[in-house]
């Protein structure tokens, strides 16, 4: 979302952070509690009218529950306009037999879904117009994207925020044909030319979620709000009152596409959602007709053939990488027609200073504010309080049941035995709120995540420092008999003043455990204390949920820019334009433990670049079929293909040609062949720059691609052959196609295998 701030003023306030929920797979009771929800797939529609296809779902289930009635009974979705398929209520052995059906191409459980921002956009480059600067060049080439629509898969909107006002908006672009689903809460009106459609999904959830929340597309978790308006938000506060949080990170808050029509597809209830709900708004977007598809959540084992559809449709398919990082292999939604975002940090920071008692100031990071006129004063610690210093703040250490915090700040010093710091700063957060102190200074290796000192922090002034901060201030609390200190309201500091790219320790890192011969995630976009709407008003978040919309703000832009544009193409501009070192020139970070250079399995082509990517110079584009054959028929029985197209000849995946290249098993010398389409000037050159994965021997031939009129795509090779008869982990390179006005990059992963028995994911 994009918000820059030249000033600082107050909005009004918060709904406490949706903290995002970590869920395992739940098991569906229903009707004699054996049965539960199982998708059926069936490929490619085949019949002419969805009512058709509905009819032949039915009569499928019929012949198998030997029963029409019992069919009407059990069925809960149906897939009829991007794809064939159903979700039903099934015990495990019909589920068994419906399998067996010849039509039939898959039979799985539906499995929970996880829902895994405003500064950004300026930091991005992407300037919208003040009263000193234009608008970006590419916002005003694309209409701001107002002919664009984003389809939001989430949980919902609040059509009363600002950021989805449509004044000035022309009419919905005629080719638009979704609903508005009303709902007690949700009327007709709520729709507009902002909002122009929302459907919900509530078939299949559980009652104790849907009582929690509105059946309607009413957003009452923040989380699809956030999302909307970081894609697509309309800018507000360019004139009146501008968009922060308590005056923290104020400024113009937008979405990266700020005039794109937006369509909500809510399939997540109080938390609760899974594969068969969003499986029935991907089908609802195709039928719709939304261009681009924004997906803030982690599907475990995805349906991916949902979004195969859905890109095969020429609609660009963004999805979060998931917040299980740093661990290697956590990455999710990684198919290779779709893009994977992970998460990056803006050059934006909140320092926040710690006076003690004998004057030394300390600066940490928090989200702390001052609340205004307020009546007590034991909110604030602006005053010299009590400063304690607790060896340790884990739970089962129980340092902390000796320690009285009434009045005091408490100090945690950093715990090497402490295995989740997260868990460890909330529980530190709720004794010092229950004991009634005033203030927790805690340290941890990273800061990503600020929301914390927020959500656990009702009252008192929450500080994150690092390790080193937190001695310091301990030192002085032992040496000195009565030690104090105060904390003062965090403060926004941005721009040059702060060494910004680094990739957020949270967001998920690759290889990706399904498909291990793609690099994911695709790119990185920004995701760490992202300020967005939440409701009335605007909130910092932090998440791979941030940076999924980031993405698909900037591909609703591209669509605008290249109506003509297939959704590799989108893609392909947005990894090989993306930069892998910051404005200084210094390679981008990954955090973590240890802090690294960034690699591919942390940002795939690297910190996304909208500007660059409107004009790529070079595409790797792919014929949407291609992808079956590389779908590896998976969803394939004895001789039924997924897609009526389904190729099972076994071409190499490392041949589809997308912009990167990963080998993860080189036993001996491979060539990898790419083709790239000039989009740019007419008569260009480009020379090859190599840069070969350590161990590895990386040539390509020809070095020099010539284009012109009758020469739009070339193709080249790539000869990759393991020096070191070594078997180890990955190592990366790249490949970069360039003459003095393009830069076209890609990267590339390569890990040298030669026995079975060993192999190294990191
Ligand atoms: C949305 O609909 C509700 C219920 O009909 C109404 O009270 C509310 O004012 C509407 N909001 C907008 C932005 O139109
Ligand atoms: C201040 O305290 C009074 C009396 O306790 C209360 O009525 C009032 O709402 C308080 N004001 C604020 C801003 O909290």
């Amino acid at each position: 979302m994009g918000f820059y701030t030249r000033s600082s003023s107050q909005a009004r306030v918060a709904w406490v952070l949706l903290l995002l929920c970590s869920c395992t797979l739940l098991i569906r009771a229903h009707g004699g509690g054996s049965r539960k929800l199982y998708i059926t797939y069936l490929g490619d529609v085949r019949h002419g009218h969805p009512d058709d296809v509905v009819a032949s779902h039915h009569d499928m289930l019929g012949t198998l529950l030997q029963s029409k009635e019992e069919s009407v009974a059990s069925m809960v979705y149906h897939y009829k306009h991007g794809f064939s398929g159903f979700a039903a209520m099934l015990t495990q052995d019909q589920a068994t037999r419906l399998a067996e059906f010849p039509e039939v191409i898959s039979v799985k459980p539906s499995r929970r879904v996880r829902t895994t921002t405003t500064r950004s956009w300026d930091f991005l480059g992407l300037n919208y117009q003040s009263s000193h600067t234009p608008a970006s060049e590419l916002l005003q080439m694309s209409n701001f994207g107002e002919d664009v629509i984003i389809g939001v898969v989430d949980t919902g909107i609040w059509p009363e925020s600002r950021s989805f006002s449509d004044v000035g908006y022309g009419p919905v672009p005629s080719r638009w044909k979704g609903e508005c689903q009303t709902g007690p809460d949700w009327g007709i009106n709520n729709c507009s030319r902002k909002i122009i459609g929302a459907r919900f999904y509530t078939a299949g959830v559980p009652d104790e979620y849907l009582k929690r929340d509105s059946l309607s597309p009413r957003d009452h978790n923040g989380h699809g709000t956030h999302c909307a308006s970081t894609a697509a938000g309309s800018a507000v506060g360019v004139d009146g009152e501008a968009a922060s949080f308590h005056g923290l990170a104020a400024g113009v808050a937008r979405g990266g596409a700020p005039r794109a029509r937006i369509a909500v597809y809510k399939s997540i209830f109080a938390g609760y959602g899974d594969s068969a709900t969003v499986l029935a708004a991907i089908d609802d977007a195709i039928h719709d007709g939304v261009d681009v598809l924004s997906l803030s959540l982690t599907v475990p084992y995805e349906n991916s053939y949902g979004a195969l559809h859905a890109v095969q449709k020429g609609i660009t398919v963004v999805y979060s990488a998931g917040n299980d990082g740093p661990r290697p292999q956590t990455v999710e939604d990684t198919s290779p027609w779709v893009l994977t975002v992970a998460a990056s940090k803006i050059d934006r920071s909140f320092p926040t200073v710690i006076e003690l008692g004998n004057k030394q100031q300390m600066v940490g990071q928090s989200l702390y504010y001052q609340v205004k006129n307020i009546n007590s004063s034991s909110h604030t610690t602006s005053s010299f309080t009590k400063l304690i210093c607790a060896r340790s703040c884990v739970p089962r250490h129980e340092v902390l049941h000796e320690i009285d915090v009434k009045g005091a700040i408490l100090v945690c010093l950093n715990d090497n035995d402490a295995i989740n710091p997260s868990d460890d700063f909330a529980h530190a957060a709720k004794y010092v709120v229950e004991g009634g102190g005033s203030g927790l200074i805690f340290a941890q290796y990273t800061t990503d995540a600020l929301s914390s000192t927020v959500a656990y922090c009702p009252g008192i002034a929450c500080v994150i420092v690092d390790i080193y901060i937190s001695r310091r201030i301990c030192e002085y609390a032992m040496d000195t008999s009565s030690p104090t200190a105060k904390i003062e309201p965090t403060r926004t500091v941005m721009s040059k003043d702060v060494l910004a790219s680094k990739v957020a320790s949270f967001s998920s890192r690759g290889p990706s455990a399904d498909y291990p011969a793609f690099i994911k995630p695709d790119v990185a976009a920004p995701g760490a204390n992202i300020l967005a709407a939440v409701g009335d008003s605007y909130v910092t978040k932090s998440g791979t949920s941030m940076a999924a919309p980031h993405a698909a703000g900037v591909a609703a832009l591209l669509k605008a820019l290249h109506p003509d544009w297939s959704p590799a193409a989108i893609k392909s501009a947005i990894i090989t334009t993306a930069h892998v070192t910051d404005g200084h020139g210094m390679p981008i970070l990954a955090e973590g433990l240890p802090r690294k250079v960034a690699d591919p399995f942390d940002y795939g082509g690297g910190n996304i670049n909208p500007c660059g990517a409107a004009h790529p110079g070079l595409i790797y584009d792919i014929d949407p079929h291609d992808y079956n054959k590389f779908f590896r028929c998976a969803n394939v029985k004895e001789g039924i293909s997924a897609f009526a197209s389904c190729d099972t000849t076994s071409m190499p995946e490392y041949n589809l040609n997308l912009p990167s290249i990963s080998v993860p098993d080189l036993r001996s010398a491979i060539t990898v062949s790419r083709t790239v389409t000039n989009v740019g000037e007419l008569h260009s050159v480009y020379h090859v720059a190599v840069q070969s994965p350590t161990g590895v021997k990386m040539e390509v031939f020809p070095d020099v691609l010539v284009f012109d009129a009758a020469n739009k795509v070339r193709k080249f090779e790539v000869k990759l052959s393991p020096i070191w008869n070594l078997q180890g982990g990955y190592t990366f390179g790249s490949i970069t196609w360039q003459n003095d006005r393009q830069v076209v990059r890609i990267p590339v992963a390569t890990r040298i295998t030669i026995q079975d028995f060993y192999a190294d994911v990191a």
